[in-house]
């Protein structure tokens, strides 16, 4: 390297890796049955493109998103699709896929990957993983509800 300070972008490889991660990616999301039909678009060659320019501009390399798509606001973005626990999950999923094709160092991988865990974590907008309605309000384990009961 030629200079002294780098980007996140440069490390991981610039423009060829996103878009051989992000391909890599939507290639799966292609063939998942509930990732699939969530997507509105019949192409999903747009999205594909969205999500590469954005993961450039978040580690540092060109900031094309914002010019084209404004402020990411990506928990609004999804907020009209319905992710539970298993959607995020197969989200992961498919992205450990993909990250696992590529040729990262260890301490990039796992750079990455703990920031795919929080943005997906993040964008969960079903929570499922709860008692159902009505059993939580009923059973304090505390035994200190304020009723007193
Ligand atoms: C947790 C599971 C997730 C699901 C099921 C999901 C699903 C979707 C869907 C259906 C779209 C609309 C496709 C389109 O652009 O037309 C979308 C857009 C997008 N998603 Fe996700 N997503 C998830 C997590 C994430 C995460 C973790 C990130 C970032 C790290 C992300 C980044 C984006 C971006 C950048 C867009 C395009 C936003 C725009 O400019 O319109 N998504 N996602």
């Amino acid at each position: 390297m030629t200079q002294s300070s780098t980007t996140w972008y440069e490390a991981f490889g610039g423009n060829e890796f996103f878009t051989d991660l992000v391909h890599a990616f939507y290639v799966r999301v292609a063939q998942d049955p509930i990732l699939r039909p969530m997507y509105p678009e019949s192409d999903l060659a747009p999205a594909e493109q969205r999500l590469r320019i954005f993961l450039e501009q978040y580690w540092g390399g060109p900031d094309t998103y914002s010019q084209e798509r404004g402020h990411p606001r990506l928990r609004m973005r999804h907020a009209g699709f319905p992710i539970d626990e298993d959607a995020r999950n197969r989200w992961l999923t498919c992205m450990a896929e993909a990250l696992a094709e590529q040729d990262l160092s260890a301490q990039l991988h796992e750079e990455i990957w703990r920031y795919f865990v929080g943005a997906a974590i993040a964008m969960q907008n079903i929570v499922d993983d709860d008692p159902p309605a009505g059993i939580a309000s009923v059973s304090d384990p505390s035994g200190n509800s304020p009723a007193g009961h």
